[in-house]
């Protein structure tokens, strides 16, 4: 469907989905006896939660938000509006906040305090992708799938004007999908 769009894959399905697998084991391991919660920040973690879900030997519950955040179309500012909360009280839970990629961290640090704020027991970070060089806030990820450079990538829950977030894989797309549209 959107093979033509593609530049390069970054990241092969195999690749990401041993990954995943891995990372749930992590999660398992250290929350054994323990109920998770799973927080997905919508929309580009539903896929990561989905897949990650499935490989957790320990029990979990879903939860998600959706936030806006204000700055121009490629760059956050760390101005973060909630346009939807969680559906329940998170005081006294285990927290996993579920992400597909950290760049500038500043969505996820506002986040953070935000959650903070509420109690939890004890609050983590997974994320599929972290870009390093772009971090500005100091944020932990305990569970990181991989580090990239600083490119725009698309697939697996990211998208570009809300497109290819279904691709298996994690891409870049070619220059001239940017001038099209
Ligand atoms: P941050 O506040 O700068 O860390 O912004 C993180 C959010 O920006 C992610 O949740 C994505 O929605 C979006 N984002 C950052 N980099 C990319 C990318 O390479 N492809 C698609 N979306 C991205
Ligand atoms: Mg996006």
């Amino acid at each position: 469907m959107y093979e033509d769009d593609i530049e390069s894959v970054l990241l092969s399905e195999e690749q990401v989905q041993e990954k995943v697998r891995e990372l749930a084991g992590q999660i398992s391991k250290d929350y054994r006896g323990r109920e998770v919660l799973l927080v997905g920040v919508l929309k580009g973690a539903f896929i990561l939660m989905a897949d990650l879900a499935r490989h957790l030997t320990v029990p979990h519950e879903f939860d998600f938000m959706a936030v806006s955040s204000y700055g121009s179309a490629t760059q956050s500012s760390g101005v973060v509006r909630i346009l939807k909360d969680l559906d329940r009280n998170i005081q006294g839970r285990d927290v996993l906040l579920v992400e597909d990629i950290i760049d500038s961290g500043l969505t996820l640090s506002y986040l953070l305090k935000n959650l903070r704020s509420r109690r939890p027991a004890t609050i983590e970070v997974c994320s599929l992708l972290c870009k390093p060089e772009q971090l500005k806030a100091d944020i932990e990820v305990k569970y990181k799938g991989f580090d990239i450079p600083s490119v725009f990538v698309v697939g697996y829950g990211l998208d570009y004007a809300e497109r290819y977030r279904n691709l298996p894989f994690v891409a870049t797309l070619r220059p001239e999908v940017y001038r099209t549209g």
